[in-house]
């Protein structure tokens, strides 16, 4: 079958590494894809959210299949789009339809979902540019430190956690009234701050059953010790060694299974990955997010590990057949490290040349921000490349990765060095 992934990154690059290893694979196509995708798949420099020229392609190359990699397509409708469009609607689309979307779309619309269908999750309220003055009043009921997220898709810079009340409520003002984060803030969720160490799980669902797939924890701040700005991921471990079986077994009884009940109870469509962010406070999960897609980095540690051919999996997710897949994971550990541009996330250069790719030995190499420029691999995003490899624990999957990062350059190259440092 012919299949189009839609997307830029090292998730991108990792699905279009992994479909192009299944024998039902045809042709293959990345819009717009990036220099490690262009060696694999053809690449479309269309974007992510322009439904015409998707369209245009789709008819023109025959796909049957589009896997969706980002959030923003869906939160906009794409799966819509195909269900609507008479010449498209036997394509078959990886990810939610729009109201779905919402989970990731809308933090109180998630909140709500959350709370209706009993799965564990901070307290919260929101507030608008109309009931400032309550939210004041609700920060000055919790204790610090305080939790303030935009309602809406802020590129994930729209929560902000403060320890001082003033400061707290000068935030909030910034947000609802001076629309810091634009439409995105004209709503916020004030939640309770819950402490405990982060993970996430993934679940592919078709809409009536559902796979467990591998835990994940990413390291999401630029400094080390977790600390400076956060980024889009700086590398990622998979699986989670402290999500046991015990562990397990509640984060799906009390989180998972009611999720994708309590899609079908709201007739919410859904055919995808769910990405679900947790903190395990004490001994129990707690959910601060949910997201409509794979997460990146995550996917670069996450998809390696399981060993069932990717096309048959999405082929069982549209057609819901998901009931019938037995999933096969690798035992093993995979880490990812992300290097990143000089200066990322705040202001870096782009179309610097990457050296030392073919040192590379025994572990796999995803091109995040890339492309080709007068033949040679030079960046063009702010995180550049992930090196995965695989261990039987986390520290040699780890000490693999670095042995090859080091072997990487390109000016102002940056990457932690601590991953794993809190496990
Ligand atoms: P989100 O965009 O919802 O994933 O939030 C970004 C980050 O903020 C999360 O990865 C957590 O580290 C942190 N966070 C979000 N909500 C809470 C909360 N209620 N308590 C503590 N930390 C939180
Ligand atoms: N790594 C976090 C995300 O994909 O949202």
């Amino acid at each position: 079958m012919n299949i189009l992934i839609l997307g830029s990154g090292g998730r991108e690059h990792t699905f279009a590494w992994k479909l192009s290893q299944s024998k039902n694979l045809t042709k293959l196509f990345v819009a717009p894809g990036n220099a490690g995708t262009s060696k694999i798949a053809t690449n479309i420099p269309i974007g992510v959210n322009d439904f015409e020229s998707i369209k245009d392609v789709v008819l023109k190359e025959g796909i049957e299949l589009v896997m969706v990699g980002p959030e923003d397509p869906l939160v906009k409708g794409v799966h819509d789009f195909f269900l609507q469009d008479e010449s498209l609607k036997h394509v078959a689309v990886i990810g939610p339809e729009k109201l779905a979307a919402g989970l990731e779309g809308s933090k109180e619309f998630a909140k709500e979902f959350m709370i209706r269908h009993h799965i564990p999750t901070a307290q919260y309220k929101s507030f608008t540019s109309e009931t400032v003055d309550d939210g004041f009043r609700f920060l000055e009921e919790l204790n610090p430190p305080y939790v303030l997220k935009a309602d809406g898709l802020a590129a994930g810079k729209g929560v902000v956690i403060l320890k001082d009340l003033d400061e707290a409520k000068t935030e909030l003002k910034a947000m609802l009234v001076d629309k810091k984060f634009g439409m995105a803030s004209s709503t916020v969720v004030i939640e309770e701050f819950l402490d405990g160490i982060e993970l996430s799980v993934f679940v592919l669902t078709d809409g009536e059953s559902y796979k467990v797939l591998p835990t994940a924890k990413d390291y999401k701040r630029i400094g080390e010790g977790d600390t400076g700005l956060n980024t889009g991921g700086m590398g990622a471990i998979s699986p989670v060694p402290f999500a046991n079986k015990e562990f397990m077994a509640k984060i799906e009884q009390q989180i998972v299974k009611p999720t994708v009940e309590g899609l079908k109870i709201d007739k919410m469509p859904y055919k995808g990955f769910i990405f679900i962010g947790l903190i395990k406070v004490v001994d129990d999960p707690k959910v601060i997010e949910y997201n409509v897609r794979m997460g990146d980095p995550e996917t670069e540690v996450v998809l390696p590990r399981i060993k069932n051919d990717m096309v048959e999996l999405l082929q069982a997710v549209a057609n819901q057949r998901l009931n019938d897949i037995h999933l096969e994971i690798d035992e093993r550990t995979a880490t990812t490290v992300m290097t990143v541009s000089g200066g990322y996330p705040g202001a870096y250069e782009k179309g610097k040349e990457i050296k030392g790719m073919e040192a590379i030995q025994d572990s796999l190499v995803f091109h995040a921000g890339t492309a080709i420029k007068d033949g040679k691999v030079v960046t063009d995003g702010g995180r550049v490349m992930a090196i995965t490899s695989f261990g039987t624990d986390f520290k040699s999957a780890l000490a693999q990765s670095y042995e090859n990062v080091e072997k990487l350059s390109f000016e102002g190259m940056n990457y932690r060095k601590d991953l794993g440092f809190d496990l």
